[in-house]
């Protein structure tokens, strides 16, 4: 494991990220990961900070109101399989983690697990969350991705990364 700077490979970060990287959470003795896609690395409230976007409806939605803290994992081999996976079934009725065989690394900072791979990882604090407003929201992008699941917006969660560093 090498520990680097939030910000060291910002560039890659965001490219993983397009691919899909692992939200997971833990609460209730429950841990769970959820692909995502979209997110945000920045610096806020004099702090680093990674955003994520998670829809309403997600079991992970639940496990973070419990817990307000997460990791994320930005795998750099090859887990296309094990993302489309965890960005398709519930962890509510499904164990993901055993079900990929994903074995898991003590958080340092907070108490929710890694996915272990050869990986960028954060561990974050959630500072803000907030509701996105459907009024307050561009029409052409209500009309594209909310216009078919009405009510089911994204909440947006705001972590303070508390240490980052490479797996391999
Ligand atoms: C490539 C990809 C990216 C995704 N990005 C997001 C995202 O940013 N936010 C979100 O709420 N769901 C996203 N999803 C959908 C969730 O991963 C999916 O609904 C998952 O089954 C939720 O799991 P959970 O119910 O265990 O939390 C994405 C799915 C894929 C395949």
């Amino acid at each position: 494991m090498k520990e680097i700077t939030f910000d060291e490979h910002a560039k890659e970060v965001l490219q993983i990220l397009q691919k899909g990287a692992f939200l997971t959470t833990h609460a209730d003795g429950k841990t769970n990961t959820m692909t995502i896609g979209w997110g945000y690395l920045g610096y806020s409230w004099r702090k680093p900070v990674f955003g994520v976007m998670v829809r309403h409806n997600r079991y992970t939605h639940q496990l973070l109101d419990k817990n307000p803290q997460f990791t994320i994992t930005l795998p750099k081999e090859d887990l296309s399989k094990e993302l489309a996976f965890c960005g398709t079934k519930c962890g509510a009725d499904t164990d993901k983690i055993a079900a990929c065989g994903f074995s898991l690394l003590p958080g340092q900072s907070v108490s929710v697990p890694l996915i272990a791979c050869k990986a960028i990882q954060y561990e974050c604090k959630v500072l803000c969350k907030t509701e996105m407003q459907a009024p307050l929201l561009d029409g052409a992008v209500r009309e594209q991705w909310y216009e078919k699941m009405p009510n089911d917006y994204h909440t947006f969660y705001f972590g303070e990364i508390t240490a980052s560093y490479i797996t391999d």
